[in-house]
């Protein structure tokens, strides 16, 4: 199921234009960060958690076989760690473009190592989006994402890549790294 999500992220304007605007990243933007930027730092966001809840129809899987994704799901007291950019309203433009299956836009309160924050914005996918998967049992999600390919390639490169990413950033996510681990030792060849 593929839900453009473009044309309703173009009205989700929540800074002037000639703003930078900070994006937080939790998913493949901490990896995959090949759009222009003023500035990348490591960040954290409070009150959330990270989650291969969000189907992958059009990167990462297909509309018959789709992949597995990830949104963030609200959990108080939680910290969800990433990277942020900061980038002009353009570049964010062509990223709705990029996530436009079912993400939409919202605001967030970004932290940094150094103790300051700054409003900014992150991509969700909710429950009430057409290509949310939600829960499944661990063991079912690493199958699945064992399987998937799409046009942007496997879904197991899509974890894995963001499994270490978040090593190196030194974050704990016992989700995504026991599906990892699910993973590495399915496919393995
Ligand atoms: C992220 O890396 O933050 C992200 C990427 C795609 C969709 C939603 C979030």
């Amino acid at each position: 199921m593929i839900l453009d999500t473009t044309h309703l992220n173009r009205e989700r304007t929540f800074f002037e234009p000639d703003e930078t605007i900070w994006l937080f990243g939790y998913g493949s933007l901490i990896w995959k960060a090949e759009f222009d930027y003023h500035e990348r730092r490591p960040a954290h966001i409070e009150g959330w958690t990270r989650r291969f809840w969000q189907g992958s129809h059009d990167h990462r899987g297909t509309p018959k076989a789709p992949g597995r994704v990830v949104t963030l799901v609200e959990s108080p007291g939680t910290v969800c760690q990433g990277m942020a950019y900061r980038i002009d309203a353009e570049t964010l433009a062509q990223l709705d473009i990029r996530e436009k299956n079912g993400y939409l836009r919202e605001l967030a309160v970004l932290h940094f190592p150094d103790g300051s924050h700054a409003e900014g914005l992150i991509y969700l996918a909710t429950a009430d989006n057409a290509a949310f998967l939600g829960d499944a049992p661990l063991d079912a999600m690493a199958r699945q994402i064992a399987a998937a390919h799409g046009p942007s390639g496997p879904n197991r490169d899509y974890l894995l890549n963001l499994a270490i990413a978040l090593e190196d950033l030194g974050a704990d996510d016992p989700h995504v790294f026991a599906l990892a681990a699910l993973v590495r030792h399915c496919c393995a060849e």
